[in-house]
């Protein structure tokens, strides 16, 4: 196991270094250490759980992508025949008892599983912009946070300091706050926020955004709802939706054109956007309990096919070595989630 998690700091560390010849991605400029243990003590330490989007629940489903999605890129993925895909939902944060009836992030994160080994690995949230453009406005959102020994909560005027100076940080919390409580993991739009290109079999490259967006559409909760549900009801909502065959998602890319920013993860594409359907995913099966084969993946998103690369968002690079500390972590600790 421990080879294991070594070979995969080494893959992260190798992709990071060579990226894709024509974009680059910066080389993580935050030591990846650093970043988890401010993560521990920001949010506190919850051993054998993932340092983010702790809490959470496996499930397995089957990818099928369009004639649309071939035309943009020469992944496999993309055949057109299914690719089984092992599936992880998850309530944002780092605490496992994290209440399912708030405001707050929910993950949905995949793995494709691919001929001739290769694999997808990606990590999308429900809103269309991240907490932070670069990692060091990342670790500084995060050291800002972290409560004081003292009253045991964050210092107001820390934390506000901090954003003045860093207003994208408020962007994401500005969108929770706009949206209702969601209703189910199923019915929730998830956002790749980095950009990545799409090279197809004349090495056209076409850079765009992703969304998942559930076929049955998106759904709320009122107040009175949210509370009614109490803070524990999205795995077994999930359980049974997946039952009656509910749960599926459009993967769509928003085209971007000349001038958009491709560097960023807190500046989503402009509105209205060119939108293509690569394909649908749908959601088969949802583990009983806490195990299943996500528990001990790393949703690593520097893993992509052949036919997909990343942009030069520097967020997006820096995910991959600090992923691999918290799996080591959490993989040695004894692996956790619920
Ligand atoms: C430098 C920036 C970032 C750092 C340091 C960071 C850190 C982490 C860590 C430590 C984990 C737990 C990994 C594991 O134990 O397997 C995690 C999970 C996750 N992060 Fe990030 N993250 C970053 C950026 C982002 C961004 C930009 C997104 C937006 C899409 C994101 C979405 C997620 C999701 C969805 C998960 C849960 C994946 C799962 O279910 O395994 N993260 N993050």
């Amino acid at each position: 196991m421990q080879q294991q998690i070594l070979s995969t700091v080494a893959i992260a560390a190798t992709l990071v270094i060579t990226g894709c010849a024509s974009q680059q991605p910066a080389p993580a400029q935050v030591d990846p250490v650093t970043f988890v243990n401010q993560f521990e003590s920001t949010f506190g330490k919850f051993d054998g759980y993932r340092r983010s989007g702790a809490k959470g629940i496996c499930a397995t489903g089957e990818f099928v992508g369009t004639a649309d999605a071939r035309n943009l890129s020469t992944a496999s993925a993309f055949s057109g025949k299914p690719v089984p895909v092992v599936a992880r939902f998850s309530v944002g944060g780092a605490n496992p008892k994290v209440a399912d009836n708030g405001k707050t992030q929910r993950n949905m994160a995949l793995q494709f599983n691919l001929p001739n080994n290769e694999q997808w690995l990606m990590g999308n949230i429900n809103a269309p912009v991240f907490g932070a453009a670069t990692p060091e406005q990342f670790l500084g959102r995060l050291v800002s946070l972290q409560p004081d020994p003292a009253t045991k909560a964050a210092d107001p005027a820390k934390v506000k300091a901090f954003a003045d100076a860093n207003p994208e940080v408020l962007l994401q919390g500005k969108y929770f706050a706009s949206q209702p409580v969601p209703a189910s993991f199923g019915a929730q739009n998830y956002w790749g926020v980095h950009a990545y290109a799409f090279v197809n079999a004349k090495g056209d490259k076409q850079f765009g955004k992703w969304i998942f967006e559930p076929v049955g559409g998106v759904q709320g909760l009122t107040d009175d709802e949210a509370k009614a549900k109490g803070p524990a009801f999205l795995f077994d909502d999930l359980r049974q939706r997946v039952k009656d065959g509910k749960v599926a998602f459009n993967f769509n890319l928003e085209l971007a054109e000349p001038g958009d920013k491709l560097d960023s993860a807190t500046t989503p594409l402009p509105a209205g956007r060119k939108k293509v359907n690569l394909g649908t995913l749908k959601i088969t099966s949802v583990s009983e309990d806490a195990g299943g084969a996500c528990l001990t993946v790393n949703y690593n998103p520097m893993v992509m096919p052949k036919g997909v690369e990343p942009s030069a968002d520097p967020m997006l690079a820096a995910r991959a070595a600090p992923y691999a500390v918290s799996q080591g972590r959490r993989l040695s600790e004894g692996a956790k989630q619920q």
